[in-house]
């Protein structure tokens, strides 16, 4: 049965081939529910960007279809960009003016009737609890104020669809946490779907209803996060053995369910069904043949580990090229 509902974003065979060339996405296809957090995780150059372009209507597709809440992105592009609120990859403040300046500047982009523009900046400001640093130039925020100014920009027009790209990229562990921590409290009380792009395989795991992975132009699946680790294939196990693992080897492929991914020396690194109630018995097996154990490890699989199994490609590969991303934020924050 077709669905009932519109849904908050339609994406159909999605194609786009830039100017020289680049096929940044090859038919890419999704579709996110309303209401929902919906993550796209990927790869540098996974076409991440380029989706999130087409969908805020600054791109055109070379081909296929997307639509916001029924509305093609293309042939109604002007009541598209009023249904959404969008957060740029790319640093989207004027760091020489204070916080309070860029979002009356914003409010007058969004069309906010004047005699509105303060009520709102007020209330977005102390939604991102960004209140006392209001009258502070932007270039002395810290990055995590930063993000949360450029997210209360995105927010002023009291968005049905949030599109955030990459929105804690570079920020440290606790910055990212208060920024998510706002995200949510604003989508709680607007029932705001929220649509992000990331590298940052906790924050899918953690804030999102379903994750995409994105590789190569392409959508390879969609689900919720612990039906995508369940495909990672089980628990991982690291074994450091007193001697080297070679006499164990026979025994191990033995064991049902049981996967070696890696092997040098005494050390072994196993993929293993169910690794809590089979470890006992391969212990035991190991020590009648004469094999002590020296270090074990155990932890259930991630959606890094889910991502490498369903596509040979690990995103953290990718890290040198985020660590460029997050300098250029800052050196363009630093006025440098
Ligand atoms: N304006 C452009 N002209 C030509 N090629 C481009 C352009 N923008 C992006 N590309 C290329 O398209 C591909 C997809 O890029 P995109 O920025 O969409 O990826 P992404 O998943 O957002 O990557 P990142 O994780 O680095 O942000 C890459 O090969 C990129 O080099
Ligand atoms: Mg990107």
């Amino acid at each position: 049965m077709e669905a009932f509902f519109t849904k908050a974003i339609e994406v159909r065979d999605l194609v786009k081939i830039y100017g020289g060339g680049v096929k940044a996405l090859r038919g890419l296809s999704l579709s996110v529910e309303e209401g929902s957090i919906h993550a796209i995780l990927g790869p540098n150059g996974a076409g991440k960007t380029t989706l999130i372009r087409i969908l805020t209507t600054q791109l055109v597709p070379t081909s296929g279809s997307a639509s916001i809440f029924g509305l093609d992105v293309v042939k109604r592009a002007s009541e598209v960009r009023k249904l959404i609120g969008y957060v740029p990859q790319e640093v989207s403040l004027w760091t020489d003016l204070t916080g309070y300046e860029n979002l009356l500047i914003y409010a007058k982009i969004y069309g906010i009737p004047p005699e509105r523009r303060k009520d709102i900046v007020e209330e977005v400001l102390s939604m991102m609890e960004l209140k006392e640093a209001s009258n502070r130039l932007v270039k002395t925020y810290s990055g995590g104020m930063f993000r949360r100014l450029e997210i209360a920009c995105a927010l002023m027009a009291k968005p049905r669809l949030m599109i955030l790209d990459e929105p804690t990229i570079g920020l440290d562990p606790s910055a990212r946490k208060t920024v998510w921590e706002k995200i949510l409290e604003y989508k709680k009380e607007y029932k705001t779907t929220v649509f992000f792009a990331t590298h940052y395989m906790d924050e899918a795991e953690k804030y999102a209803g379903e994750v995409s992975l994105i590789v190569s132009g392409n959508v390879i699946e969609t689900a919720p996060p612990d039906e995508l680790r369940k495909k990672a294939g089980g628990d991982r196990v690291y074994l450091k053995l007193d001697k080297s693992i070679d006499g164990a080897r026979d025994l191990l492929m033995k064991v049902e369910g049981l996967k070696i991914v890696r092997e040098s020396g005494e050390e072994i690194e196993m993929i293993v069904n169910g690794a809590l109630t089979v470890l006992p018995t391969i212990i035991l097996a190991l020590q009648s043949n004469g094999l002590q154990i020296k270090e074990i490890r155990i932890r259930e699989a991630t959606l890094d580990d889910a991502f490498i199994a369903l596509t040979g490609k690990r995103i953290a590969e990718e890290e040198g090229n985020i660590r460029e991303l997050i300098s250029e934020r800052k050196m363009i924050r630093r006025g440098a």
